[in-house]
């Protein structure tokens, strides 16, 4: 660190060129005591969690199918059922076309399908095809297209002969059936189209090509047959060519884009509630969702929609591969959602004891299909699929905020030993039910204890007041464990709002979990995605549409500390009474960078004026450039969609020296990250 200069006041214009201050306006300064902040720079410190802020994955409020997930026809497989949602059936999302003179009809069989995990398919038949007779899908709310963009359509189809009496039998007819993908608007104007030969007997996949005139967010998607005769379909998809990394069957790429500009160090998946699921037949079993996705088995989402499974545990690790965060997949703790309702049935229901060694077997099998070698029998799937390389799974989560009855228990720890006893290399976490007190949380961690579980997953949706008041909850955690994983938690402001005051109740939350990072070794904000108009919980970190994104100043707030993370925490010396328990800070060591990374969070309506001391830096120890981060503004407000972006996190470079001036606004967060010299 340079020893001349020690402050400038004002120094470089930010990204949207506004200036901020690096040191308080003078009428301010005079009107608040200031404190010093020491930091204890020189010290070695504690080491904390490296992997501390990642995310939650539930598909909740049409997050994966009609969200990430990149598909853009719903009901693809004629699967949909009022057991996903009463007003719902096979057709659901699905219009028989005639046009002019057509005529014919569609029914739904079951006799013949592709797979028997998807056992539905569609029959069409039609004895004159006039202007058009065919069906049309109008995606979720609307397929939204761009001009010039390819989109890639394939379905299974085998043709059915129409004898002279017009029945039907199962074998080729003499002609190839021509038949023609398009994309409509709304009114029926056609943006694109592409025609295609079914010639089968069998089932078999056919592919087309679409390119839009022009840009739509509201399209249709239609298929055509062009002559009399008949068709069986199945598995009808439309994908954009451009899904995030481009992979095929992918993910839509501005909204996986959003997700990895946060740089998780770790995604959960699948949730949350759908992987205990609605009843032991809502279970998510993994098996069922890798694989071709025409072989994988929906089934209705505990949300009251469908999940295809389209995103399914291969997508999740490559997902997770993409972004640089390690999988953290939940498993069933052999028991349903203690809230299932699933036909009738009541809470709580436990695999029978009879079938245990299948759903052990069933676990094991994933840390085999994740990372054993291509000679396994699971490895050799993963291979198939495309990822021969292991993909290095560290943890699994056994149960997601189950009650802790004798039921659970009994099966949790049959799990836990076989995993123990098999992968020991494999860290397991637990869980400690729903909230963070009462009967099922103390039983939780009785339990965990009693049977020494690595780690214990807490979940908590508190209003704002809550987390400030909870400052100190870790501080006193038996260090000697079980750990810590904050696996769903969210600030709720009043109505359920994402306001900037609920994102600053979880900033200085999170600075204690910095504090923490030696017992707290995961946390992860819930949930993290809806779309606008189909959210079944709010609130959520991000919102989203067909075509826009809108993260909340929660996101920033999650983002801001991801990538701001450490895996050394430094002594700060100022204490929360000093500062009337509204400023909360936290300050950490990247051992990577060797930067050092100062939190600040300020949740009081005056400003703070502090001394920032960084004690024990020598003359080279930092830049002496710091990039300086404020997310600040007024606490209620929101970025909604008709207001997307009034509160953003802002950056400007300032100057620093082992003692700098910093005054932290009103209802803010800050963010100094200063980098050592090189
Ligand atoms: O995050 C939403 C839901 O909250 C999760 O599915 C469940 O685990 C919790 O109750």
């Amino acid at each position: 660190m340079k020893k001349t200069p020690l402050i400038q006041p004002v120094i470089l214009a930010i990204a949207t060129g506004a200036l901020f201050h690096a040191a308080p306006p003078a009428a301010a300064a005079a009107a608040a005591q200031t404190h010093t902040l020491t930091v204890r720079a020189d010290a070695p410190g504690k080491p904390i969690s490296p992997d501390l802020f990642g995310i939650f994955f539930e598909d909740i409020n049409y997050s994966a199918d009609g969200g990430l997930y990149a598909e853009l026809i719903q009901n693809r497989s004629f699967q949909y059922s009022p057991l996903d949602n009463p007003e719902w059936t096979a057709f659901s999302f699905w219009d028989l076309i005639k046009r002019g003179k057509a005529s014919g009809g569609w029914a739904l069989e079951a006799a013949a399908p592709l797979h028997p995990d998807n056992p539905h398919y569609l029959v069409l038949e039609t004895t004159n095809p006039g202007d058009g007779f065919g069906v049309s899908n109008p995606g979720f709310d609307g397929i939204a297209v761009k001009a010039g963009e390819t989109y890639d359509v394939s379905f299974f189809a085998r043709q059915l002969y129409m004898d002279r009496r017009w029945a039907r039998r199962d074998r080729i007819d003499t002609k190839p059936m021509p038949v023609t993908v398009r994309l409509e608007t709304k009114d029926g104007e056609v943006l694109c189209e592409a025609p295609l030969q079914i010639e089968t007997a069998g089932w078999k996949r056919f592919t087309a090509t679409l390119v839009p005139a022009r840009t739509d967010d509201n399209a249709r998607f239609i298929l055509l047959m062009k002559a009399a005769g008949g068709l069986a379909l199945d598995e009808i998809s439309l994908f954009p060519r451009n899904t995030f990394r481009n992979h095929p069957n992918g993910l839509r790429a501005d909204l996986a884009q959003i997700i990895a500009d946060m740089h998780p160090k770790f995604i959960r998946f699948p949730g949350g509630c759908l992987a205990h699921g609605n009843g032991l037949v809502n279970m998510y079993r993994w098996k069922d969702t890798i694989g071709p996705i025409e072989q994988r088995r929906g089934q209705p989402n505990i949300w009251r929609y469908h999940q295809s499974a389209g995103i399914g545990y291969f997508e999740y690790f490559q997902f997770c591969e993409d972004i640089g965060a390690k999988p953290l997949p939940i498993l069933p703790a052999a028991v349903s959602c203690q809230n299932s309702d699933h036909q009738g049935g009541t809470g709580q229901q436990c695999i029978p004891m009879e079938d245990m060694p299948a759903y052990i077997q069933e676990v094991l099998d994933l840390i085999e299909w994740a990372n054993g070698p291509v000679t396994s029998t699971w490895g050799a799937k993963r291979a198939a699929a495309g990822h021969p390389a292991p993909f290095n799974l560290e943890y699994i989560g056994i149960g997601n905020e189950d009650a802790i009855t004798p039921g659970f228990k009994e099966r949790f720890k049959m799990i836990l030993e076989a995993v123990r006893q098999k992968h020991p290399e494999i860290t397991v976490i637990g869980t400690v039910g729903p909230s963070p007190a009462g009967r099922d949380f103390d039983e939780g961690w009785k339990f965990a204890r009693e049977l020494r579980v690595p780690i214990v997953d807490e979940h908590y949706y508190e209003p704002p007041r809550w987390f400030l008041d909870n400052f100190h909850r870790y501080d006193g955690y038996d260090r000697a464990g079980p750990h810590v994983y904050i696996g769903e938690y969210a600030a709720h402001d009043a109505g359920r709002k994402s306001t900037l005051r609920s994102a600053l109740a979880e900033a200085a939350y999170m600075t204690q979990l910095e504090r923490n990072g030696d017992v707290v070794r995961l946390a992860s904000y819930a949930p993290l995605l809806a779309k606008i108009g189909r959210t079944q919980w709010t609130p959520d970190l991000i919102y989203f549409t067909n075509t826009k994104v809108y993260p909340t100043i929660n996101y920033h707030v999650q983002k801001l500390f991801a990538t701001n993370s450490g895996d050394t925490y430094l002594e700060t010396d100022i204490n929360d009474s000093a500062t009337a328990g509204t400023l909360a800070t936290s300050a950490v060591r990247d051992s990577k960078t060797g930067d050092l990374i100062l939190k600040l969070v300020n949740t009081g309506t005056a400003a703070q004026p502090l001394t920032i001391k960084l004690a024990g830096a020598n003359a080279k120890s930092f830049a002496p450039e710091a990039a300086l981060t404020v997310l600040t503004g007024d606490p209620a407000a929101e970025n909604t969609p008709a207001n997307p972006a009034p509160i953003l996190p802002r950056t400007v470079q300032i100057q620093i020296a082992e003692t700098f001036p910093y005054e932290a606004p009103p209802n803010s967060l800050t963010v100094i990250r200063l980098r050592t010299t090189p």
